[in-house]
């Protein structure tokens, strides 16, 4: 089986290399790996890449930034010059991203079965790219791989056959469990001049909470309030930054409040472990956090992973400044509540996704 496996932005290298590591088992599978170049810094990709030991992409179509429609269009286009270069019996695409959509589509009509790693996440909340993306890709798959138990009820109300669905568990937790030895290694706490369990790890780049300066400009005053008491670190997206500097935001990092570049897994990986609290409002991060058992304040008002939410330790707190106070509050006073395992969040999902993909080629 010639499988295509499609790595586009941060949140998806984690995701793919899994795949790729258990794949190398089966000789009977030949991978190859597209990067569509959405990300494209050496802090957004190619540091993840060396972490996670990525084998070096063998297309890269260097699509980069761009609106939604003309970034879709330009992975589309690229992607289907690959195809006519380089058949695919089966392309795997993993996640939410605009690339994961374009790669889809282009597989589908072509009459390539496609594999979709994460498929059944629902916000319900349609204003978020992301969302689209997972609905049109889920409705295009041939194999859907679940994550989230709430995944299974979404594919099959949306009318999934049954024989498509099946429940894996968490490929983003595969990487965590590789890597956490080595996150443990990681200098990152020194270079920060930080004690474990003494800071606040702040991440934020959803456009409904950067990209409306009123509303970025209320996080920010909570935020500041919040450094009075509280060391925090925040580790600032492109995105996230772009939006910062067009409203004027004073990034200077203080002794409480520290302002630094995003970081690769591994050093990211230890500054979750190691911090008091998260304030997020990554997918990504709400996992990390609940498998570590961190707390997590997720600013976000829905979630397309509510078991972070049911046995895990994130709580949506949206972006109201009162909200957000109130259940800082509650943390302060030490009432979190705490992680609970959560099932198949046990390293072996890039196992089941491989055999998985066996099994369907027959
Ligand atoms: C994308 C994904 C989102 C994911 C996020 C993680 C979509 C619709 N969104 O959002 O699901 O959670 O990645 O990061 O696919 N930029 C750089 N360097 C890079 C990449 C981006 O400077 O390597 C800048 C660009 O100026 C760009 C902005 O960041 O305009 C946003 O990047 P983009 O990939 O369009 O969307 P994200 O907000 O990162």
């Amino acid at each position: 089986m010639r499988l295509t496996c499609i790595a586009a932005a941060r949140p998806n290298f984690m995701k793919v290399a899994p795949i790729l590591h258990a794949a190398k088992k089966y000789p009977g599978i030949q991978c190859s790996l597209v990067h569509t170049g959405q990300h494209y810094d050496e802090r957004m990709s190619d540091l993840f890449f060396r972490e996670l030991e990525l084998p070096r992409p063998d297309v890269h179509l260097g699509v980069g930034s761009g609106s939604h429609a003309a970034q879709t269009a330009r992975v589309m286009l690229a992607f289907d010059e690959v195809l006519d270069q380089q058949p695919a019996d089966m392309v795997l695409v993993v996640g939410d991203v605009n690339s994961t959509l374009a790669c889809a589509l282009v597989a589908a009509k072509r009459g390539i079965p496609v594999a979709h790693v994460e498929a059944g996440l629902r916000s319900g909340d349609r204003s978020m790219p992301e969302e689209i993306n997972r609905i049109v890709t889920d409705s295009i798959s041939e194999l859907l791989f679940v994550s989230d138990p709430e995944g299974l009820i979404h594919l099959t109300r949306e009318g999934h056959p049954r024989e498509k669905i099946h429940f894996v568990g968490n490929i983003m937790i595969d990487t965590l469990i590789r890597e956490l030895p080595y996150a443990e290694a990681s200098g990152i706490l020194d270079t920060l001049g930080l004690n474990a369990g003494s800071y606040v790890y702040i991440t934020l780049h959803r456009p409904s909470n950067v990209d409306d300066p009123a509303v970025l400009s209320r996080l920010m005053d909570v935020f500041l309030e919040m450094s009075h008491e509280e060391t925090l670190v925040f580790a600032v997206h492109p995105r996230t930054r772009a939006r910062m500097v067009d409203a004027g935001f004073d990034m200077a990092s203080s002794e409480r409040f520290k302002f630094i570049e995003p970081l690769g897994y591994r050093d990211n990986l230890m500054m979750i472990r190691s911090a008091k609290a998260m304030l997020t409002d990554s997918g990504g991060i709400q996992e990390e956090a609940s498998a570590l058992n961190i707390p997590c304040l997720t600013l976000r008002n829905n979630t397309e992973r509510p078991v972070t939410v049911e046995l895990g330790s994130s709580e949506l707190v949206g972006n109201d400044p009162a909200r957000i106070r109130e259940a800082w509050g509650r943390f302060k006073s030490g009432t979190w509540k705490h992680a609970t395992a959560i099932p198949l969040w046990d390293g072996k999902t890039g196992e089941r996704i491989v055999r998985g993909l066996r099994q369907a080629w027959g």
